[in-house]
């Protein structure tokens, strides 16, 4: 999470004709049937197929058609409940480490990865089952440091008799916790058939796993543990990428500290007869009570938070925060409090997400070409943040004929009661129901809306308009801002308010040249083969090369030079960076 200046920060068409199905014969919806499965896979709504022998299996069966974030949450904090984590030395044999857990109650799934050691997150069938796992685990001996009294979840594994024989397999089978480089990427969508199936590819190689997922939140399950020595009835949830359906391996894990339950948040009293209240202290700013709750929180994981490193208090941020990172995860967490309308956010963007599997897909390829290009980047400044690129490209799905995606307004007016949400002031109602939206029958492919959106912020009027996915149209700039894309739920508010003229010149000179080049016949015709390993890159790998206008100041006129000469440079680009060390991050 960000807590730059980026958190300071249409009438609805009339979807008339019946949700698009997924179904039929034409190459479209076949095309958007194979992207879908890749993504279900992903966000979490496939039941999960246990891997460990004798496992109870996972309940989460998927329901038609795709399932609210919040039951989708709930099975999942309740799958992290269940769980722990397990430091293991690298040459453990797994069937006797899950033999050894077994003594404890069945598992239901279980995977390695790797963060500094090999970890193993184990899931019981039962939480008795972890009780009895701790109860069982002794206190660490040392010889000339102190130890900090604080049980969690977080174990180390010793006993070296389950240490795997040379006969037996080499080591643990790790789970991918990070993306591929860059330069890999490239490499393996040269070898794609289509533009389409490209995007399909950069999708699957960057969406968080399950066992990713998996992960986020229990780390916020072991940081409720923290918590709730002075909150026992709190609750950590996730929200941003982690669980709005566009998170990338690798990306930041956003936390919220939920108090409801103690705060009096939707809390009715009772009308009449006697009653009791419990007496709290009283104090007129509710951002002075979240600064103080984090403080202490902040305070609690610096000190007695196993893995916890780096704490930072960022109390005077117009989102107040605690940064830190959770090492055996490998996480960089950032955990707020009283930030309710981020979670709505939250919502709202795995709404949009899962309505139809393109926008997902769209998405992920802006996201990932932005950072290729230094368009965002994981350190605050006058950068388009993810969260303002993915608002545009919803924006530009709600403007296309017809629209793939409806207008919030829309969603506004499908709510029922139960969906009403006012958050200090603000509407924040939207329906979460999927039966009732009904989408229009766009057939536009991937190719085609990627191209587009390139080619419509290529040519979007900055000066004067501003980005509304409320409306669904852009509306008047109500301040001087360079780039304006109004707050969905704070409209008063500019998401991106931190943005500043050289951004905006850059983004949109990249926008021009990456319209120009899937024009260019050259990205089509210069298909590598699935069989060549070394494959020549074209379509959606070469927009992930460097570029010419990356070091643009102004909104200089992009120069055409020849399509050959273009690749051929592009190619000496690539050349270049396969000789440079790997990069972490794309
Ligand atoms: P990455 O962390 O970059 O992968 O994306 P993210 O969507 O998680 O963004 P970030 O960590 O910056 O913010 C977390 C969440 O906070 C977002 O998903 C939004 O829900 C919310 N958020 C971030 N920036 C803003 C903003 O400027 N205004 C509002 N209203 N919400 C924001
Ligand atoms: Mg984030």
């Amino acid at each position: 999470m960000r807590f730059s200046s980026s958190f300071r920060t249409a009438m609805a068409s009339p979807f008339t004709v019946h949700r698009l199905h997924m179904r039929g014969r034409s190459p479209v919806v076949k095309c958007l049937n194979s992207i879908e499965t890749i993504l279900r896979r992903s966000v979490g709504t496939e039941p999960v197929v246990a891997h460990t022998e004798g496992a109870q299996g996972d309940d989460s069966g998927e329901k038609d058609g795709p399932r609210s974030l919040s039951e989708l949450m709930a099975d999942r904090q309740e799958q992290a409940e269940k769980s722990v984590l397990i430091s293991c030395p690298i040459r453990t044999s797994e069937t006797k480490f899950l033999k050894f857990l077994s003594k404890h109650g069945n598992i239901n799934k279980h995977f390695f990865y790797e963060s500094y050691g090999v970890y193993a997150v184990v899931e019981f069938a039962r939480r008795e089952s972890v009780v009895s796992l701790l109860e069982s685990a002794a206190i660490p001996s040392v010889n000339h440091e102190c130890i900090v009294p604080f049980k969690s979840r977080l174990l180390s594994l010793s006993n070296q008799s389950l240490a795997a024989s040379p006969a037996q397999q080499p080591g643990l089978p790790c789970q991918p916790q990070t993306t591929v480089s860059i330069n890999e990427l490239i490499q393996r969508l040269s070898t794609e058939d289509s533009v389409d199936d490209q995007i399909g590819a950069l999708t699957e190689a960057y969406q968080l796993t399950e066992e990713n997922s998996r992960l986020r939140f229990l780390v916020c399950s072991l940081l409720k543990d923290v918590a709730a020595a002075y909150f026992p009835e709190c609750t950590i949830r996730p929200f941003g990428s982690s669980v709005n359906g566009f998170g990338k391996l690798g990306c930041d894990l956003d936390m919220f500290l939920d108090l409801d339950s103690i705060s009096g948040w939707n809390f009715k009293p009772p009308k009449s007869g006697l009653s009791l209240e419990y007496q709290m202290k009283r104090t007129n700013s509710e951002r002075h009570v979240t600064q103080s709750i984090l403080s202490v929180i902040g305070e609690c994981v610096d000190h007695f938070g196993p893995g916890c490193v780096g704490v930072q208090k960022i109390l005077n941020a117009r989102c107040p925060l605690v940064r830190f990172a959770h090492q055996p995860s490998g996480f960089q967490c950032d955990l707020t409090a009283n930030n309710r309308v981020a979670m709505k956010s939250t919502e709202l963007l795995y709404l949009y997400g899962e309505l139809d599997p393109r926008v997902r897909s769209l998405v992920f390829t802006v996201r990932c070409w932005a950072r290729a290009h230094g368009v965002t980047s994981s350190i605050p400044g006058a950068w388009i943040t993810n969260f303002s690129l993915t608002v545009m490209v919803l924006f530009f799905l709600q403007k296309r004929s017809p629209p793939i995606i409806p207008t919030l307004d829309r969603l506004r007016d499908l709510a029922g009661p139960a969906d009403e949400s006012v958050i200090e002031g603000n509407d924040c109602t939207f329906t979460t129901d999927f039966s009732k939206i009904q989408l229009q029958s766009n057939t536009d492919t991937l190719e085609q809306l990627l191209g587009d959106f390139f080619e419509f912020y290529a040519t979007f009027p900055f000066s004067r308009m501003s980005i509304n996915i409320r409306k669904g149209r852009e509306q008047n700039k109500p301040e001087v801002a360079p780039l304006h894309i109004q707050n969905p739920f704070e409209t008063s508010l500019n998401v991106s308010k931190n943005v500043n003229t050289s951004q905006l010149d850059r983004f949109v000179a990249l926008c021009q040249e990456s319209a120009w080049l899937l024009q260019q016949g050259e990205t089509r015709t210069q298909r590598g083969s699935s069989r060549n390993r070394t494959a020549t890159p074209w379509g959606l790998a070469t927009l992930l090369l460097p570029s010419k206008v990356a070091g643009i100041k102004g909104r200089k006129k992009h120069k055409k030079e020849g399509a050959s000469q273009r690749i051929k440079s592009l190619l000496e680009s690539l050349k270049n960076k396969n000789e440079e060390p790997k990069s972490e991050d794309a």
